[in-house]
């Protein structure tokens, strides 16, 4: 305890200007690689529902598999802000059944906070949460748990009536108490005003590059998750092909009798 970054330190980078880095995580190993790397905060997204799971959209998704994720994340970092993305079906519910998840989350797994796809109808229930002292990450714009909705994974705020949506959903969850807004998929110029009219921070994800932070999903970042290429990832490494061929080699090996060799045997 303490050596975390904060809500007050992340209100602070935005007064100095000063970016915010976030990126997703799912498991201890990542956790551990992504905490070293500096990260400020790592969001266990229900992304996992995709990236790891395999679903074409990340509703099937449950709390107990956020926790699950959650708490092996927690425990892989020491640095880094955690934050536990409620699954489709939380969000949706009273804010009193929000409030009982969101309880059982910190406490079950260790995390900082939790992330609340919507604007302005979910504003009531971030309202509840940080009268409470719950920190509550918002999400704003294409929000991938109204998939179905939307007809796809659409950029969203277009129009001059949905941009004036997301404004106001991002004020609104301002007002709420949340102490961030993630916003996603949205033109560059309209995340540009609400990072400018928001005192909170805005941790951008396919919305430019004028967002106080930026988060990417940890797979699209690493090359490893291919079945959607959206074009605001950028590809830091092909590392879908490295394991690949680490794979094929390792099977080649075993085959040809190469591996184990005697280095990785022992007599006695
Ligand atoms: O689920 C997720 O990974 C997310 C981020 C990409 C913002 O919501």
């Amino acid at each position: 305890m303490g050596r975390r970054v904060t809500v007050p330190a992340l209100a602070r980078m935005k007064e100095s200007a000063q970016r915010i880095v976030s990126v997703t995580a799912y498991d201890y190993t990542f956790a551990k690689l992504v905490d070293r790397a500096g990260v400020d905060i790592i969001l266990v997204g229900d992304s996992l529902g995709m990236v790891v799971q395999g679903h074409e959209t990340t509703l099937p998704v449950t709390l107990e598999e956020m926790i699950y994720h959650t708490t092996a994340v927690v425990r892989g970092s020491e640095r880094a802000m955690v934050v536990c993305d409620f699954p489709f079906g939380v969000c949706q519910s009273p804010k009193e059944v929000v409030m009982a998840a969101a309880i059982k989350v910190m406490k079950e797994s260790g995390c900082d906070g939790v992330k609340i796809e919507g604007g302005q109808a979910v504003a009531e229930t971030i309202k509840f949460l940080t009268a409470q002292r719950i920190p509550v990450v918002a999400h704003v714009g294409l929000t991938p748990q109204s998939v179905k909705y939307f007809g796809g994974f659409k950029m969203q705020g277009r129009s001059d009536s949905e941009a004036e949506q997301i404004m106001a959903d991002a004020l609104a969850v301002e007002a709420a108490g949340a102490f961030a807004v993630v916003l996603e998929g949205i033109p560059r110029g309209l995340a540009s005003r609400i990072s400018q009219a928001l005192k909170i921070p805005s941790i951008g994800i396919g919305a430019g590059a004028e967002c106080d932070g930026q988060v990417l999903v940890l797979y699209d970042l690493l090359g490893f998750y291919g079945d959607i290429k959206p074009k605001f990832v950028k590809q830091y490494m092909q590392g879908g092909e490295l394991i690949q061929s680490a794979l094929e080699q390792y099977a080649k090996e075993v085959r040809l009798g190469e591996f184990p060799g005697l280095e990785h045997s022992q007599d006695t």
